[in-house]
Formats: structure tokens, sequence, C-alpha cells
């Protein structure tokens, strides 16, 4: 270690003048405030959840999470939202930098889109179709088995549903089946990235959109839908 701490300061000596240096301890004082264990979480794409199952990679890097930390992170299901004006085939990497409002990428601009629509009778936990296997869909339906694999984590999951579509009994019905299906639910998130809806969401019905716009129509879903979804104790949230 002391070779490189002395390069270092020689060259910040000669470029930035005199090197302070800093010792990192390698246990935390005794004095440092406690972190909570569970404060790792990890959120998963909602259409591309389903196939995170089907590998092995998956189970195995949360449980390293959770015996490096001591508990089992917390998980959340949601996302699928942006949609690339000119160009459909949005890589699924380009849909996480869009997630941390990234609202243009490159000369592509991105408008939030919820897509998923719940359809009880579908056997599959996802379904959608797309041009290429890197291409995040820009519609798709999920089924009761999207539940019971979910169901399948130990950590507490966050489930993200639609509010875009602006169809209230469609996520009502989804989030009803979830809290049947998943002892593991912990909160319901209604709609993801609001900020980046507009007035062609359908939830705009063809008004402008804008943060009061979103405030009123949060506090009406949670009013009408908290009753029946959080009878059992789970929470309402929303993702911005
Ligand atoms: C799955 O989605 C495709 C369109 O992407 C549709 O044509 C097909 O009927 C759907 N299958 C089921 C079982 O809903």
């Amino acid at each position: 270690m002391l070779p490189l701490v002395i390069a270092f300061a020689v060259l910040s000596w000669l470029r930035l003048g005199p090197a302070h240096a800093i010792t990192v301890p390698t246990s935390p004082p005794s004095d440092a405030a406690a972190i909570d264990p569970s404060l790792v979480s990890v959120s998963i794409e909602f259409f591309a959840f389903p196939g995170y199952m089907q590998l092995r990679g998956t189970s195995k890097c949360l449980a390293n999470l959770a015996s490096l930390r001591g508990a089992q992170p917390a998980i959340r299901i949601g996302g699928t939202t942006q949609y690339v004006e000119h160009h459909l085939s949005c890589r699924h990497g380009d849909s996480v930098r869009a997630n941390s409002h990234y609202h243009t990428l490159g000369s592509l601009r991105i408008r939030g889109r919820d897509r998923a629509t719940y359809d009880a009778n579908l056997q599959a936990p996802v379904n959608y179709t797309v041009a290429s296997p890197a291409d995040a869909p820009t519609s798709l339906t999920y089924g009761p088995p999207f539940f019971t694999l979910a169901a399948q984590f130990d950590g507490e999951v966050t489930l993200g549903l639609n509010r875009q579509l602006n169809n209230q009994a469609n996520s009502l019905a989804a989030g009803l089946r979830a809290k049947e299906s998943m002892m593991n639910l912990f909160a319901i998130e209604l709609g993801n990235e609001p900020d980046l809806y507009a007035s062609g969401s359908p939830i705009a019905a063809g008004a402008a959109w804008s943060q009061s716009a979103d405030i009123s129509s949060e506090a009406k879903w949670f009013t009408e839908m908290a009753p029946s979804v959080s009878a059992s104790g789970s929470r309402l949230t929303t993702c911005d």
C-alpha cells in the first residue's frame, strides 16, 4: 500500500499541490450508525421477471445478498414503461437508463407508458411479442401464474400495477389476485413513472398531464382501491 500512497503524493504534489492522506478503516468505528440490514433491495423489470426466475443466477444472487446483509433483500417488480417514439427497438439497458429519468436517449424521445394488462384467463405468467429478443414489449398481458412465481421470493415483494392505461378495474383484479396468491406481498405500486405520462395517456383523459393532475389521480386510485387491496395489510405506493 505504501508505494501507492507515495506515488499518489508525488503526482499530486507535482500537479495539484500537497496531497492529503485519507485512511479508510477496514471496520466501522464504534460510534458508527447501524444500517438496516434490509436496506439492499432489488428491482426487477415487470415483463422480464418470469425470465429472471428461470435463471439460476437470480436466486443465487439474491441468496448472496441475503447472506451478506443478514436479511432477505426486498424485491420490487415493476417498470416496463419506456416508449421510444421514433424507434421501437429500445434495448432493455436503455429502459434502465430511462428509469433514471433520462427523458431523451440520444436523439430518441421517450414517453412514459405503463403497458401491462392483467388477463385472469392467461395460463402463462406473461405474454408479449417483440421484434428482437433485446426489445422491451410495447404492450403485454400477464396472468395468475405471474403471482405464483412472485410468491416464491423469500423477501417481501412490492408489485407494480398499471395506472397509465386508466383501467382501474383491471389493476384492482390483479391486485386482489396478487393478495390471494402472495403471502410475501408487501405493497402494491399504482403506476410507474407517472412523470412521463402525457396528455395522450389514457389516464389523462385528453387533458394536460401535470404534477397536480397526477396527485389527484393518485389520490383517487388510492382511495378507491385501498379498502379492498389493503385489507390484509398490503400497502399502496407509487413509483416516481
Ligand atoms: C399472446 O400475445 C399475442 C400478441 O403478442 C397474441 O396474438 C396471442 O393471442 C396471445 N396469446 C394468448 C394466449 O393470449
